[in-house]
């Protein structure tokens, strides 16, 4: 069947720029003929990991359904905010519960980062430091990542970026992206038969 792809916004807010970005990368895998399952971190609500919980009262529902959706996915998208030049505590949260839960879902699948901000640099430093609990983790990063400026103006009426450059710049990485997963994804199907 078709590559499943989990894309998430990692913002809470109901209007999130990143929750903008992620249903716009949903929208360009479908028409990449893959399937996308969009969700946001309010789809996953947790409390701060703590280890005394973890001991009492295992691992909370919401990261429970975060490695569900994960583990139901060929590969993630992770559209995510910079804060403070790093990643949003919320996200860290996230990656740490399910991290404590087994089999690891972030191990071998494919991700490429997206971020979309007001500034005009990007979130691109926030990427670069969600590189180091991922790639600990043993997710594949897709080398190339896409930061979205001026997140406020930058979207057109119909979700799409009002850039065309901006715009074509993440169809092709979308579709480079999508490209490699099925390439891998097929490979190993070929060598479990
Ligand atoms: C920010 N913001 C921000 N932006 C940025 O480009 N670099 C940064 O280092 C930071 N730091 C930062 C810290 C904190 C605590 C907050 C709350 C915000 C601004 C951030 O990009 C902006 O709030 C975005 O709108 C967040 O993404 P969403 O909510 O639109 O998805």
């Amino acid at each position: 069947g078709p590559l499943r792809v989990l894309v998430f916004g990692a913002a809470l807010r109901a209007g999130s720029t990143n929750a903008r970005l992620a249903s716009l990368v949903a929208r360009l895998i479908t028409e990449a003929g893959a399937d996308a399952d969009l969700a946001t971190m309010r789809d996953f609500d947790m409390p701060l990991y703590d280890g005394d919980a973890e001991e009492a009262g295992g691992i909370p529902a919401g990261a429970l359904a975060l490695h569900e959706r994960m583990e139901g996915a060929d590969a993630l998208v992770i559209s995510s905010p910079e804060y403070n030049a790093s990643v949003p505590g919320i996200l860290k949260n996230a990656i740490d519960w399910v991290s404590r839960v087994q089999p690891q879902a972030f191990k071998t699948k494919h991700a490429l980062l997206v971020s979309a901000s007001p500034s005009l640099v990007g979130g691109n430093r926030g990427l670069w430091a969600l590189r180091v609990p991922l790639e600990h983790l043993g997710t594949r990063v897709y080398p190339d990542m896409f930061s979205l400026a001026r997140s406020y103006d930058s979207f057109a009426e119909d979700g799409s970026l009002a850039d065309p450059g901006h715009q074509q710049r993440l169809t092709e990485t979308v579709e480079a992206f999508l490209k490699l997963v099925e390439a891998d994804t097929r490979y190993v199907c070929l060598q479990r038969r």
